[in-house]
């Protein structure tokens, strides 16, 4: 496979270009990770999976794979419906780059990350720092021996946990940065306690209407402290159960369930909710709100949703 080389360094240019990739250490990280190596197949937009291994298939897939899109990997059925939503994906790189330089990282840092999937983003901090250096944990025990087995093969042992994230990893040793790739509502309080003093935390905080990067700094063993940037993440959320995409598991009836004493109309214009500051404020004013399309106000139909890195 010699073909990848020109067209992840042409995906290095345009991130370059487009001031998203400003180190040139995690430029060469960009340049020097094969992503097909943690992507061999995908879902395409209409759900089919491209598969690198089909040799009609081997052009588009690579295409895809050095194109700054997001990949849907793992895709699992809600209960109670045939609707099938993504459960892992590879997060698209230009997001991926933000969210690295904005980890401010040092050379000896130890990086914990939340939310293995491809293992590509562990991968990209191999490069950068010490592979022994790098923990990353995920929910799904599959993907992590996937993500294993990938790393292994460019050589990176880090340390990889299938488990829960928000419990983070525990341990003697405190993390100097965690980055997360799965959505949190609120940053989970084992985060901060592991975080190493002056250590950074970036993470994606979303409701169920907007999200925003967040950079934060420990200030004490409770606390830490930052801003929201103007950037969503859209990242899928850190979820409760292994194999069920819904964000406290259940079932789509639970999702779906309103409670009718709380509703009431008004004359607000849907399209108002296009605005991302309005959808901003309005989720952290009322960090449960949600944004459901009725037909017919007794059958819900769609749970506004979309695809997620
Ligand atoms: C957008 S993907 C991560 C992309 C990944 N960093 C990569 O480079 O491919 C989000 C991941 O978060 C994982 N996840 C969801 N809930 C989790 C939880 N409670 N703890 C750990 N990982 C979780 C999912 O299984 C999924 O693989």
């Amino acid at each position: 496979m010699t073909d990848w080389r020109a067209r992840a360094r042409r995906l290095v240019d345009d991130l370059t270009d487009q001031g998203l990739l400003a180190d040139p250490r995690w430029r060469s990280a960009f340049e020097a990770v094969p992503r097909h190596v943690f992507v061999p197949r995908y879902h395409g937009e209409d759900g089919l999976p491209v598969d690198g291994a089909n040799p009609e298939q081997r052009d588009a897939w690579l295409d895809a794979v050095y194109a700054d899109s997001t990949l849907v990997t793992q895709v699992a059925p809600v209960p109670g419906t045939d609707l099938l939503w993504s459960t892992s994906s590879s997060t698209m790189p230009s997001l991926m780059a933000r969210m690295l330089e904005l980890l401010d990282v040092s050379d000896n840092d130890r990086v914990l990350e939340i939310g293995t999937g491809s293992g590509y983003n562990a991968a990209l901090l191999c490069h950068r720092l010490t592979d022994t250096h790098i923990a990353s944990i995920d929910l799904d025990p599959t993907l992590i021996a996937d993500a294993q087995e990938r790393l292994a093969t460019l050589g990176y042992r880090p340390h990889l946990v299938a488990g829960d994230g928000a419990a983070g990893i525990p341990g003697t040793t405190r993390h100097d940065r965690i980055i997360a790739t799965c959505a949190v509502p609120a940053i989970p309080p084992a985060w901060i306690t592991q975080l190493a003093p002056d250590g950074l935390i970036v993470a994606d905080v979303r409701g169920e209407i907007a999200s925003s990067l967040v950079v934060l700094r420990r200030t004490n063993r409770q606390t830490v402290r930052g801003r929201f940037l103007a950037h969503p993440g859209h990242f899928m959320w850190l979820r409760a159960e292994v194999g069920n995409p819904l964000r406290d598991g259940g079932t789509y009836e639970t999702v779906l369930s309103l409670d009718h004493s709380r509703q009431r109309t008004t004359d607000l214009d849907p399209a108002s909710l296009d605005d991302p500051n309005l959808r901003f404020v309005l989720q952290l004013l009322a960090p449960d709100i949600r944004s459901i399309w009725l037909d017919d106000p007794s059958t819900a139909v769609d749970i506004e949703g979309g695809r997620e890195p």
